[in-house]
């Protein structure tokens, strides 16, 4: 035990006093919140299986209001009922088995949250196990990494809403604000309703990371631009409307040097991305409700095949290919690029609210798609300036079908439309390829679309599985013996 025996923990009987959370897996998140819970007043019992962990955390503090628990019994006995939990432990399976080990330590009324990037219909399935004993479950959507943690994250509660005034004053005191003070925690909805706000969060935070990667990798391959000038640029848009947390880090990252050659660290780092795999699941979600998320779609594939890293090497020695390259004026390219940018937020925005309302819909959760644009404008990975006219446009229209449509981000795109069009074809030309921008340029010109080649489509279904087409003329179904 950890705590000091400082009169302040101690009860009338002498012991210490109840803690007010419990806290499970003191990893870089889960000791971020601990410290972050204690910060702001309340008394946090953490404990982790790893007996090295439990160290370093209690080495990371001498707060009278924490202590630290050795097993997961000693933890619930000294947790003020009900009891609030909260499981920072790794998704899937360690979720389960903290959960199964938690059961006969629990009671009705007791609250459990799980702040891990878990899949929504996992936390579903465990919502309705633990409701069973009288246990109510929150799927807790945390986004602001390690730093985040520490100093105020973007929150996501959702699932049992009776749980939600027990939790409700610890969450919103660690959460972050925005400029104007507002809490950037609030409730999604039932079941796994905060997980999966969390997970087109990181749809969205793929596509945007994705659309970065491909602005810099045109100034570098078209301008020849060094990875250094290339951050300056990033750090001008970041003043402007294109600013945001990624807009920023991606400055700092391309201005870093590396200390041992004293040449850009960017340049050293291997170009082959990794993935835990929410990204992928927002898109399966997705493809499961019909959504149309190219932008998100594309940064997951990028993922993988950056990840073929050999394969790519035969290939570009295979493959040559005969390009144009037509010559680029920088200071015009650099304006098309940060044009592309902006239209290529805005699209991948649209695509994650339109899963998001889709989501909604089929599982009966009135998300609350302008709380849900608030929550995100400070303390999450993707939080930037856009969020703030999004909030705006789901505040005018609740039911808006979809974001490109709202006047303000309708007037934006008018506006860079033909930065992201000409970005697509110089990248074309070049042999750069720029798949997160061009879909957003394809999801554009598709939604704004009165005539698709759908038609022909239809026909092509008719003619070969006799599937029926509809008519632009007659009301019904209507099939047409073509090998006749
Ligand atoms: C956040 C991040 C965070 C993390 C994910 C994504 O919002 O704080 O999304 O949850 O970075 O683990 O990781 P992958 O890129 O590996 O999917």
């Amino acid at each position: 035990m950890w705590a000091v025996a400082d009169p302040k923990n101690v009860g009338f009987l002498g012991h210490m006093q109840e803690s007010e959370i419990g806290l499970i897996g003191l990893g870089v998140m889960g000791g971020g919140l601990a410290l972050n819970l204690e910060r702001n007043g309340f008394s946090v019992c953490g404990h982790d299986a790893d007996h090295g962990r439990r160290e370093h955390f209690a080495s990371r503090t001498q707060g009278p209001r924490l202590s630290i628990a050795s097993s997961l019994s000693e933890l619930t006995g000294r947790l003020r009922s009900p009891r609030c939990l909260l499981v920072m432990v790794p998704a899937g399976d360690p979720v389960d088995q903290v959960l199964r080990a938690l059961g006969a330590l629990l009671q009705a009324g007791d609250v459990v949250m799980d702040g891990g990037n878990s899949h929504f219909i996992d936390t579903n399935r465990r919502m309705l196990a633990l409701r069973a004993q009288g246990i109510h479950y929150i799927g807790l959507g945390i986004s602001g990494g390690e730093h985040g943690a520490l100093s105020g994250p973007a929150l996501m509660p959702g699932g049992d809403f009776a749980g939600w005034p027990r939790v409700r004053p610890l969450l919103q005191a660690i959460a972050a604000r925005t400029e104007d003070g507002r809490i950037c925690c609030d409730w999604m909805g039932p079941e796994g309703a905060g997980h999966f706000v969390k997970i087109v969060h990181n749809g969205i935070e793929y596509a945007e990371m994705q659309t970065l990667c491909e602005a810099y990798w045109l100034m570098h391959q078209v301008l020849k631009m060094p990875a250094a000038a290339i951050g300056e640029v990033f750090a001008q848009w970041a003043q402007g409307e294109l600013g945001s947390y990624l807009m920023d880090i991606s400055a700092d990252i391309l201005q870093r040097k590396d200390l041992d050659t004293a040449e850009a660290l960017v340049d050293s780092i291997l170009d082959s991305a990794e993935q835990k795999g929410t990204g992928k699941w927002a898109s399966q979600t997705a493809l499961d409700l019909g959504v149309s998320t190219p932008t998100i779609t594309q940064a997951v594939f990028a993922r993988a095949l950056s990840g073929l890293k050999q394969e790519r090497l035969h290939a570009a020695s295979v493959l040559k290919s005969a390009l144009s390259r037509p010559s680029a004026n920088r200071a015009a390219t650099l304006e098309r690029a940060h044009n592309a940018v902006l239209a290529t937020r805005i699209c991948s925005h649209a695509q994650g609210f339109a899963l998001l309302r889709a989501a909604s819909r089929e599982f009966d959760w009135s998300l609350p798609l302008a709380t849900v644009a608030s929550v995100w404008q400070a303390g999450c990975i993707i939080r930037s300036r856009l969020l703030l006219p999004i909030t705006e446009a789901f505040n005018r229209q609740p039911g808006l079908d979809n974001l490109l449509v709202d006047p303000q981000c309708a007037t934006m795109l008018a506006r860079s439309e033909c930065g992201l069009r000409e970005v697509v074809a110089l990248g074309a030309m070049h042999g750069v390829p720029t798949p997160a921008i061009s879909s957003a340029l394809d999801y554009y010109d598709s939604y704004r679309s009165v005539r698709l080649p759908a038609n022909l489509l239809q026909a092509q279904r008719d003619y070969f599985g006799a599937h029926g087409y509809q008519r632009i003329d007659r009301v019904g179904k209507f099939h047409t013996r073509w090998q006749d």
